[in-house]
């Protein structure tokens, strides 16, 4: 399923963050966003869940217009979303958490065994609660929710954010292989070499506007520019010496 963002506005109290945004997120491919604190990201991927009404432009899954539907409609209409500080309940178990995460379909893609072969480590976890688990288990944890919601579009923020390494390293093959089964992934990413890792394109969003977006390949040939986007140490235009 494509996901397309078209000149997409959106902000909070009639203040404007994202300033027409496009995007296209095709199916069986990782499309990472990329951007300082700040930019826009997370109201970009609220906007598109529907989070969060969008001022205006288009949400546009598999051919229907979604903008300014309500969550629970563009959820059934297949975008799952993995928030961004995995939003995991303390006191509630593994268990307790996947159920409440199942919906009513008939015949689904994702049950609730099919996600614990994907995530083993949950299914040792079962009994625990959300306040006895580790970072990567919540972030575990976080990725079944969403999967049970029978996504075919699955936005993701900053799924590595406070992760060691080796569990990021597993969350992007876990990204990986969602997506060569077809899914379509908009995924957030922090760190650059990390989306040239997963991602097959890759968008730098920057004060809501999406001032690049390029295959993964031609990021790679020129990943300096890239990176300069998303320093806070280097502007972009620096002032020549002695003027
Ligand atoms: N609930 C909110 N109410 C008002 N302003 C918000 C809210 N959430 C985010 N913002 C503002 O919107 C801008 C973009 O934030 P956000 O989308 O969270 O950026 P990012 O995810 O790229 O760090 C920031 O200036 C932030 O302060
Ligand atoms: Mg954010």
């Amino acid at each position: 399923m494509t996901l397309r963002v078209g000149g997409l506005c959106a902000g909070y109290h009639g203040g404007r963050v994202l300033h027409g945004v496009e995007l296209t997120v095709e199916s069986g491919t990782v499309q990472a966003i990329v951007g300082r604190n700040g930019a826009g990201k997370t109201t970009l991927v609220h906007a598109i869940a529907g989070l969060l009404k969008p001022y205006s432009g288009m949400v546009v899954v598999d051919g229907v217009e979604l903008a300014g539907a309500p969550a629970h409609v563009i959820a059934r209409a297949g975008v799952g979303l993995v928030p961004q500080g995995r939003r995991v309940f303390a006191s509630l178990t593994v268990s307790e958490h996947l159920r409440l995460a199942v919906g009513g379909r008939r015949s689904p893609q994702w049950t609730v065994a099919r996600v614990l072969e994907l995530l083993p480590r949950l299914a040792e976890r079962l009994g625990n609660r959300g306040d006895q688990l580790s970072g990567g288990e919540q972030q575990m944890l976080a990725i079944a929710r969403a999967l049970l919601t029978q996504p075919r579009v699955l936005l993701l923020d900053e799924p590595s954010e406070g992760l060691a390494a080796g569990v990021a390293a597993r969350v992007r093959e876990l990204i990986s292989g969602l997506a060569g089964a077809g899914m379509s992934v908009l995924l957030v990413e922090q760190r650059l070499d990390h989306a040239i890792e997963v991602a097959d394109r890759i968008a730098v969003l920057d004060y809501g506007h999406v001032v690049f977006d390029e295959s993964t390949t031609q990021v790679r040939a020129e990943p300096v520019s890239v990176q300069s986007m998303l320093s806070i140490d280097q502007p972009l235009n620096p002032q020549p010496q002695g003027s």
